[in-house]
C-alpha cells in the first residue's frame, strides 16, 4: 500500500477529559475509487487502527482494543463524504496525532490530519495536592475513630443510673441569655419529642406517648437559664443521647447529654430448673398495690394479687411457669421466680408495683438465658 498525503492539512482539537466524545472532523467531497474503504489510524500505536469502514459498514476486528466500543461514524459516511469520527469518553492518553484516509486497498489518500490534545481535568500539581488533603483526612478521621470514645465522653456529660430510681435529672444549664418567649424542646435519640416548653409553659400535646407523666421541667426555665428535665421511672429503653434545644427556627443554645439506664443482669444456662428475677425495695408498700412482672415485649407474664380482671392476664399467669414469694408487699421481695428459662425467655423483665393506677416503683432485669430454643 503506497501512501500519498495530500492536501492533508493538520487541525488541532482540544476536549477536556471526562467530556462525553469528540469529534475529529474529516470531510472529503471529491471523486471516491470503487469499492472504497475509509480507515482512521494512529500511527504511534499498534496495531495502529482506529476505525475502519468499507461499503457494506464498520469493519473493527483489526480495531486497537483501546477503542473498543469508543469510536463511530456517521451510517452514510461514504455517500456523504462526511468522514469524521466520534470519539466517546476521551482520555488522557487519547491524546495523539489522528489520521483520516481513503483507500481502494492498492493506493491510500491521507485526507487530514488532527492532533487531539486531551486537557487534564486537575493538573498533576492539583491531584497530587488532592492526594495528600485526602490522606491527610483518612489520617485524622482514623486517629479521631480510635480516640472517639475519649473524645465523645469529653463533651458529652454522661448520666448513669440503675433502673428502679424514682427520677433522673438530665442536666442543662446555660449561660447565653434567653428571650422570654423562647421555646425549649427536649428529643431523645430516636427524634422523639420528650418535652417542650413554650409560650411560658409545658405542652404535654406535642410530647410522644412515650414520655407522657414522666417529665418535667423546673419553673421559669428561661429566667433562671437551668432547663434540666426530670425523667420519672426510667427504664432500660429509656437509655440514649437526649437533646436540650432551645428557639425555633434559629436555634439560641443546644446541648446533648448521654443517659444510660443500667439492669443487673441475670445469666443462667437453659438446662437449669429455674431462675430467680430480683426485685426487692425497702419502700412501704400499701396492701391494695399491684404487682406485675413483663417481659421485654411488654407482654404480663404474672400478676400479684392473683385473680387479675382481665381475662388475657388470667391466662398468662395460668401458665404456671412462674411464681413469687408470699406476701410480697409486706416483706418486700418480690423477685419473680421463672421455671425452666428457655432461650426464648431472654431480655429485659420489668417489675412494676402501682396503686390506683399509679407507678410506685419500676425496676428491671436484663435475663440471658444461654443454649438452644429446646431443650428436649
Ligand atoms: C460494547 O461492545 C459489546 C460487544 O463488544 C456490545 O455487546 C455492547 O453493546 C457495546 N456497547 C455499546 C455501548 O456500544
Ligand atoms: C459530520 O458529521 C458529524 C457527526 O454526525 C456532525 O456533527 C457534523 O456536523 C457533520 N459535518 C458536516 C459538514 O455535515
Ligand atoms: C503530532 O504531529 C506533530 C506535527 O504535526 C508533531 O510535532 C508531534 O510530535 C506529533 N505527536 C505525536 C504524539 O506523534
Ligand atoms: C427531628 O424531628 C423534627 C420535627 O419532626 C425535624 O424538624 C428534625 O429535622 C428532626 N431531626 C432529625 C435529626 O431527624
Ligand atoms: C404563644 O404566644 C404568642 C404571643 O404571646 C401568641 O401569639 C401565640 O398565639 C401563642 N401560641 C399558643 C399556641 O398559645
Ligand atoms: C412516638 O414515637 C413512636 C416511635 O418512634 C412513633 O411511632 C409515634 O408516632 C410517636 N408519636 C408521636 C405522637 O409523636
Ligand atoms: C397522664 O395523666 C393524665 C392525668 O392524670 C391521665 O389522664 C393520662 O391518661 C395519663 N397518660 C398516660 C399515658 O398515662
Ligand atoms: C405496656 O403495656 C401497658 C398496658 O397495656 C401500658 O400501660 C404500658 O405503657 C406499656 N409499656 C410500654 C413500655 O409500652
Ligand atoms: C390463682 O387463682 C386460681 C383461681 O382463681 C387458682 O386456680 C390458682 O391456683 C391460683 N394460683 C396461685 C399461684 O395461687
Ligand atoms: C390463652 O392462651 C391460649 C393458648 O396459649 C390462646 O390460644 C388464647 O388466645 C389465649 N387467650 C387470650 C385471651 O389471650
Amino acid at each position: 500500500v503506497s501512501s500519498v498525503s495530500q492536501h492533508a492539512l493538520g487541525g488541532v482539537v482540544e476536549v477536556n477529559e471526562g467530556a462525553e466524545s469528540v469529534l475529529l472532523p474529516c470531510i472529503y467531497s471529491d471523486i471516491q475509487p470503487e469499492d472504497p474503504f475509509l480507515i482512521w489510524t494512529r500511527s504511534d500505536l499498534s496495531p495502529n487502527s482506529v476505525h475502519l469502514r468499507r461499503e457494506n459498514g464498520d469493519d473493527l476486528k483489526n480495531q486497537n482494543q483501546r477503542f473498543r466500543n469508543r469510536t463511530s461514524m456517521n451510517p452514510d459516511a461514504l455517500d456523504t463524504g462526511n468522514f469524521s469520527l466520534t470519539l466517546r469518553k476521551p482520555e488522557q492518553d487519547d491524546g495523539g496525532n489522528y489520521s483520516c484516509s481513503i483507500s481502494d486497498g492498492i493506493k491510500e489518500l491521507n485526507l487530514k490530519q488532527i492532533h487531539l490534545k486531551v486537557k487534564e481535568l486537575f493538573p498533576s500539581w492539583a491531584s497530587a495536592l488532592l492526594v495528600l488533603l485526602v490522606l491527610v483526612l483518612i489520617v485524622s478521621a482514623g486517629v479521631f475513630y480510635h480516640f472517639k470514645d475519649y473524645f465523645l465522653k469529653e463533651q458529652l456529660p454522661w448520666v448513669k443510673v440503675d433502673s428502679g430510681v424514682k427520677f433522673v435529672l438530665l442536666p442543662c444549664r446555660t449561660k447565653v441569655c434567653l428571650p422570654g418567649g423562647a421555646r425549649v424542646e427536649w428529643r431523645d435519640g430516636e427524634n422523639r419529642t420528650v418535652h417542650v416548653y413554650r409560650n411560658g409553659s409545658d405542652d404535654p400535646e406535642e410530647q410522644n406517648l412515650t414520655y407522657s407523666n414522666r417529665t418535667r421541667m423546673n419553673d421559669d426555665p428561661l429566667k433562671t437559664k437551668d432547663l434540666s428535665l426530670t425523667l420519672e421511672s426510667p427504664s432500660v429503653t429509656d437509655s440514649g443521647i437526649y437533646t436540650c434545644r432551645v428557639g425555633n427556627r434559629v436555634i439560641l443554645m443546644m446541648k446533648r447529654v448521654h443517659l444510660q439506664v443500667k439492669a443487673p443482669l441475670v445469666k443462667v444456662d437453659s438446662g437449669v430448673k429455674s431462675v430467680l428475677l430480683p426485685c426487692k425495695t425497702k419502700l412501704y408498700l400499701p396492701g391494695g398495690a399491684r404487682v406485675e412482672w413483663r417481659d421485654g415485649e411488654n407482654r404480663t407474664v404474672h400478676v400479684y394479687p392473683n385473680g387479675s380482671d382481665d381475662p388475657e392476664e388470667q391466662n398468662l399467669t395460668n401458665s404456671k411457669r412462674t411464681r413469687m414469694n408470699d406476701d410480697p408487699l409486706k416483706t418486700g421481695d418480690l423477685s419473680l421466680t421463672l421455671e425452666h428459662p428457655r432461650f426464648a425467655d431472654s431480655g429485659i423483665y420489668t417489675c412494676r408495683v402501682s396503686i390506683w393506677k399509679r407507678v410506685i416503683l419500676m425496676k428491671q432485669v436484663h435475663l440471658q438465658v444461654k443454649g438452644q430454643w429446646y431443650k428436649c
